[in-house]
């Protein structure tokens, strides 16, 4: 599974940033919940090509940066956007094998966690990584993104093959220390093939552990179904669950 995440993102590396724009409003979202204290040392993961990096540079200029990412692709358009920046360190990891040499004052991470899947229930490792009174905020999808696809999938009945999404109360239970809050934005699309593609260019499009993809023609009628649906655009939710850890 794991492969199949990381090969989709060095594919979309390249045209990852035309189809961003969920990514960049979450990016500003969540920057917002960043503290104002200065920390000295910040870990970025899953930074892509740095959409929410640049929030990092900009709130925590004497900041030593490390931005991680598992795509190396991701990794290369990173470095190139932060090259004249020698606090910033870029390199290619998975944060599930990632070993630091020193502890940070701050991670983060942007709609990337949710990659994690089963392992999203296992972040306590990331607490051993905060020196004391460190902090943690994420952002990641949530259990209703993309409501409307699932609908006009169960309609027809198809299996919709999108990744299952943590809910709310799911993350409260497990982490019963740390805080969240969700938001739901609706962005419209010209068409359901526009959507689709926009996986695609993101990198985003792999789908759930056994799921067996539609027949091509299913797959239209599907596309066909939905688009009939709305005159003009057609819209679909994300579902954000942005959290927040203080290491005391
Ligand atoms: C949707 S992109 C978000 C990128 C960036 N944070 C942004 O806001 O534009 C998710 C990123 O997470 C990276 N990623 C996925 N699983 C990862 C893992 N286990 N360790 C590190 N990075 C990972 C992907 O390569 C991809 O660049």
């Amino acid at each position: 599974m794991k492969e199949r995440i990381v090969q989709r993102f060095q594919a979309g590396a390249k045209t990852y940033e035309q189809s961003a724009d969920i990514q960049r409003q979450v990016a500003a979202n969540l920057s917002k919940h960043l503290p104002t204290i200065s920390p000295k040392r910040i870990l970025e993961i899953g930074c892509g090509t740095g959409i929410f990096s640049q929030y990092l540079v900009s709130l925590y200029p004497q900041a030593r940066l490390n931005l991680l990412d598992i795509s190396s692709a991701m990794v290369q358009i990173c470095q190139q956007r932060f090259s004249s920046y020698p606090q910033i360190q870029v390199s290619c990891c998975d944060i599930e094998l990632f070993q630091a040499d020193e502890k940070f004052d701050l991670i983060v991470s942007n709609m990337t966690l949710h990659w994690l899947q089963d392992n999203l229930y296992k972040m306590d490792f990331l607490k051993n990584l905060l020196n004391q009174g460190g902090g943690l905020f994420f952002s990641i999808l949530g259990e209703n993104s993309f409501l409307e696809w699932k609908q006009i999938c169960q309609d027809l009945q198809v299996e919709d093959g999108l990744l299952r999404f943590p809910s709310l109360a799911s993350l409260r239970g497990y982490y019963p220390q740390w805080r969240f809050t969700e938001e739901n934005i609706i962005y419209c699309y010209h068409s359901a093939y526009a959507f689709l593609h926009s996986f695609k260019q993101l990198g985003t499009q792999t789908s759930r552990i056994g799921y067996q993809p539609m027949t091509l023609s299913r797959l239209r009628q599907v596309i066909r179904h939905f688009d009939a649906q709305s005159f003009e655009s057609i819209k679909m939710t994300y579902h954000v669950l942005y959290g927040n850890y203080c290491h005391i």
